[in-house]
């Protein structure tokens, strides 16, 4: 099955959370008896917005039961901590929403990170299905840095995608800060990526990896999902220097 990329710009954020969420919605029913649908959640404030919209409408709309959520990425704080991506899940998503605790499989921003790094690659080995030898998310969400970092995997780390482990232990090359995060193979074993890019700040990086064909060494072009597709849901604004020849507007 050839990959496939898909760009669709918004006039709005609510537009875009809207189109999410109706994309997640119409996943649920085909998953059969006793099987999940595999989310690996993004971090950074992005996802703020699509939380709070999926919390706002999911309810008795999307069966929580049946989605299993993971982390593409988590920074080494405790779970309390406000640059904790899993604080900013729970209290903008999973705090309103029926899915059991079971169903959340987060990152343990508070162990040491070598170590959470293995525990985690356990954790994805026994709990999301592997396809490939690796573990395949049914829908896996990145955001984009405006260095062109995705995930955890920043500009001159993007050996991340020929690594042999699930996740590593990584340092942000600014601050220091260690983080957890998933390798571009589990990340490009995905069926479905989907980038979700908003605002202004970001419209300039947008267009230098999605304007040229050729791949730059930017980390979010090396997301290339070899068997699956990938989205990008981007607003008006993050999408004001992209050809317009490449965008479905919404
Ligand atoms: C993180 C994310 C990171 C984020 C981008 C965009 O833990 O910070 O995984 O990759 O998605 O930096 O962040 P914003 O959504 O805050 O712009």
């Amino acid at each position: 099955m050839t990959a496939h990329k898909q760009i669709i710009v918004f006039p709005t954020v609510e537009k875009l959370a809207e189109y999410f969420y109706q994309l997640l919605r119409s996943k649920i029913p085909d998953i059969s008896k006793n099987m999940f649908f595999n989310v690996a959640l993004s971090g950074g404030s992005t996802p703020k917005m699509i939380f709070k919209y999926l919390s706002a409408h999911s309810e008795g709309e999307i069966d929580w039961k049946k989605i299993k959520l993971f982390w593409s990425d988590e920074r080494c704080v405790a779970p309390d901590d406000e640059e904790s991506n899993f604080r900013m899940t729970s209290m903008n998503l999973i705090e309103n929403i029926d899915i059991p605790v079971e169903n959340i499989f987060r990152i343990y921003g508070e162990n040491d990170p070598e170590n959470e790094a293995i525990r985690y690659s356990s954790v994805l080995q026994e709990n999301v299905g592997l396809s490939n030898g690796l573990p395949r998310f049914d829908m896996l969400l990145l955001g984009l840095g405006e260095d062109g970092h995705t995930a955890s995997i920043f500009p001159g780390n993007h050996s991340l995608f020929q690594s042999s482990n699930y996740c590593q232990a990584v340092k942000h090359p600014e601050s220091g800060q260690s983080r957890i995060t998933l390798t571009g193979p589990v990340i490009n074993n995905a069926e479905l990526v989907v980038f979700m890019v908003i605002g202004a700040g970001k419209a300039e990086i947008v267009a230098k990896l999605l304007n040229n064909d050729h791949k730059s060494e930017l980390p979010a072009s090396f997301v290339r999902p070899a068997n699956g597709n990938s989205l990008w849901l981007l607003d008006d604004e993050a999408a004001k220097l992209l050809d317009t020849s490449l965008i479905k507007k919404v």
